[in-house]
C-alpha cells in the first residue's frame, strides 16, 4: 500500500490503484497512481521501459485501473514524499472519458457522481476523518462505563415533534415511523444498566433545506441514570474535547488535505463556557438582533451567540414551549426545560441536543395529552416512571454536523457517503 512505502525505500515494489492524473515532458511519463491509501507518482522514462509499456503509459484516460512495479525513491516535491522509479506498467482495466477531470465541476454534478466523487483525494480524507470520529465516539463511551444498545429503527410513535416523521405502513398494525432519535429506548436502558449509548441512523422529514440538515443522520446518544442536567454538561464537554482532541492527533495528514485551520481546533478543551438561554439572548439584542424571548434560536442566532466565544458553547434552559415533550422543567422556572444545546464555533450551530428527562409520571403524562401524543404508544415509556423512577439525562450528538465542523467543510452533503436530502434520494 502506499501508506507502507516509508518501509521499501530502495526496494522494488509493485501496487495495485487507479490513475488518479498524468502528466508528460517529451520522454518522461509521470502517472499518479491512488489505491485509497495515499497517491504515488511514477516516473516512466522511454529509454529505460520497454516501448509496450510507454505507449501504454502514454494512452491510459483516468481512473483506469492498473499495476504498477519500480524502485521507491525519495521525492520531496511528489504528493506523499515518495516517487517510483517504475519499470513495469498492466493494465487491468481501461477507463475513458472520466467524467470528474481535474477541473472545476459544480456541486450539483458531484452529488449526481457521488460514487465517482468519493475517490478523490478530499472526499477519501473526509471519509477517513469520519471513521476516526466515529471510533472515537465508540472509544469514549466504551472506556467510560457504558454499554452499546441498539434501539429499532421503524417505531410506533413521535420522539422529536411529529411534523417531521416518515411514515410507512406496517402490515396490519396500521403505521410505522422512521426513528427520529433512540433516545426513549435508551431511557430504558438506562434503567436496566445505568449507562448507555446508542449510535445509528436517524431519519428526519425536514423540509429545511440547509447545509446542516439531512433527512437521513447519525446520532449517538449516551443516557445515564442518576444524572441531571450538570452532569450532563459535564459528560458532553469531556466526550467532545476527547474527540476533537483524538482526530487532531491522528488525522494531521488528511485535516492539511482539507486545509483545515487546526488553531481553532486545539482551543476544544475543558472547561467549555456555560450560558443560560436568557444569558444568550441578552448576546442576540447587544448585537442588534431583534430576539423574542421564548423563540428558538435560529441558525444565524446561533451563529451570533457562538461568535462570541472560540470553543464550542453550551447554551441551557431553554424556554419548554420549543422543546420536546420529555424534557424536565426548571424547579427554579417552570417555563424553562432542563435543555442544552452545545454551539460549534465558526457558524457551524448546534452539534448536541440534551437534557435531564422529565422523572415524574404525573408531569410526564401531562406533557404527552398537551403535545396531541398517542397515550397508547407511550405506556411502556410511562412504565419507566411506574417503576422505580430516577433522575436521568442524555443528549444526541449529530455525527455529520461533528464531521462538518472538525472538516471545515460548507455543507454536511459531503460529511456522509450518499447524502439524502430534501431533494436528493440519488446515487
Ligand atoms: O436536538 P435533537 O433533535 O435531539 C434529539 O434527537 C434528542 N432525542 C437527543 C437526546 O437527547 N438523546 O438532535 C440531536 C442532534 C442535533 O444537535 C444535531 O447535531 C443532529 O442531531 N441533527 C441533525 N443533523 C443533521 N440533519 C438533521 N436534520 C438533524 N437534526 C438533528
Ligand atoms: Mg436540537
Amino acid at each position: 500500500m502506499i501508506k507502507d512505502l516509508s518501509e521499501f525505500l530502495g526496494k522494488e515494489v509493485t501496487l495495485k490503484g487507479w490513475l488518479y492524473n498524468e502528466r508528460s515532458s517529451g520522454k518522461v511519463k509521470f502517472l499518479i497512481l491512488r489505491d485509497g491509501t495515499g497517491l504515488l507518482q511514477c516516473v516512466y522514462f522511454k529509454g529505460n521501459v520497454s516501448e509496450e509499456v510507454f505507449d501504454l503509459a502514454s494512452r491510459l484516460g483516468q481512473e483506469s485501473s492498473i499495476e504498477v512495479t519500480g524502485k521507491v525513491k525519495v521525492e520531496p516535491r511528489a504528493p506523499g514524499g515518495y516517487e517510483l522509479d517504475a519499470t513495469g506498467l498492466k493494465l487491468i482495466s481501461e477507463a475513458h472519458d472520466y467524467p470528474i477531470t481535474p477541473k472545476d465541476h459544480g456541486v450539483e454534478f458531484l452529488m449526481d457522481h457521488r460514487h465517482l466523487w468519493l475517490r478523490s483525494n478530499k472526499q477519501v480524507a473526509i471519509l477517513r476523518i469520519r471513521h476516526r470520529i466515529v471510533k472515537a465516539i465508540r472509544d469514549y463511551f466504551d472506556g467510560h462505563g457504558f454499554t452499546l444498545m441498539d434501539p429499532p429503527i421503524l417505531t410506533p410513535a413521535a420522539c422529536e415533534g411529529t411534523s417531521t416523521l416518515f411514515e410507512t405502513e406496517y402490515f396490519d398494525l396500521g403505521k410505522a415511523y422512521l426513528t427520529q432519535s433512540g433516545q426513549l429506548y435508551a431511557e430504558a436502558g438506562a434503567m436496566a444498566l445505568g449507562k448507555v449509548y446508542t449510535f445509528g441512523p436517524t431519519f428526519r422529514a425536514e423540509k429545511s433545506k440547509t447545509r446542516r440538515h439531512l433527512t437521513e443522520f447519525w446520532m449517538v446518544e449516551p443516557e445515564v441514570a442518576f444524572a441531571e442536567l450538570n452532569d450532563d454538561m459535564d459528560l458532553a464537554e469531556d466526550f467532545l474535547e476527547y474527540i476533537v482532541q483524538t482526530v487532531l492527533k491522528d488525522k494531521a495528514e488528511e485535516l492539511k488535505v482539507l486545509e483545515r485551520d487546526t488553531t481553532k481546533l486545539q482551543k476544544v478543551k475543558k472547561p467549555l463556557p456555560r450560558i443560560s438561554y436568557d444569558e444568550a439572548v441578552d448576546i442576540l439584542k447587544k448585537n442588534g438582533i431583534d430576539f423574542q424571548w421564548g423563540n428558538d434560536l435560529g441558525g444565524t442566532d446561533e451563529t451570533v451567540v457562538s461568535n462570541q466565544f472560540d470553543k464550542p458553547v453550551m447554551v441551557h434552559r431553554y424556554p419548554a414551549e420549543v422543546k420536546a415533550f420529555y424534557m424536565k422543567r426548571d424547579p427554579q422556572n417552570e417555563k424553562l426545560a432542563l435543555a442544552v444545546d452545545v454551539l460549534a464555533p465558526e457558524g457551524y450551530g448546534e452539534i448536541i441536543g440534551g437534557s435531564q428527562r422529565e422523572d415524574n409520571y404525573e408531569a410526564l403524562l401531562q406533557r404527552i395529552k398537551e403535545h396531541n401524543l398517542p397515550q397508547e404508544a407511550f405506556e411502556w415509556y410511562l412504565d419507566l416512571r411506574r417503576y422505580g423512577s430516577v433522575p436521568h439525562s442524555g443528549f444526541g450528538l449529530g455525527l455529520e454536523r461533528t464531521v462538518g465542523w472538525i472538516c471545515g467543510l460548507d455543507h454536511v452533503r459531503e460529511t456522509i457517503p450518499f447524502a439524502r436530502m430534501i431533494y436528493r434520494n440519488t446515487p
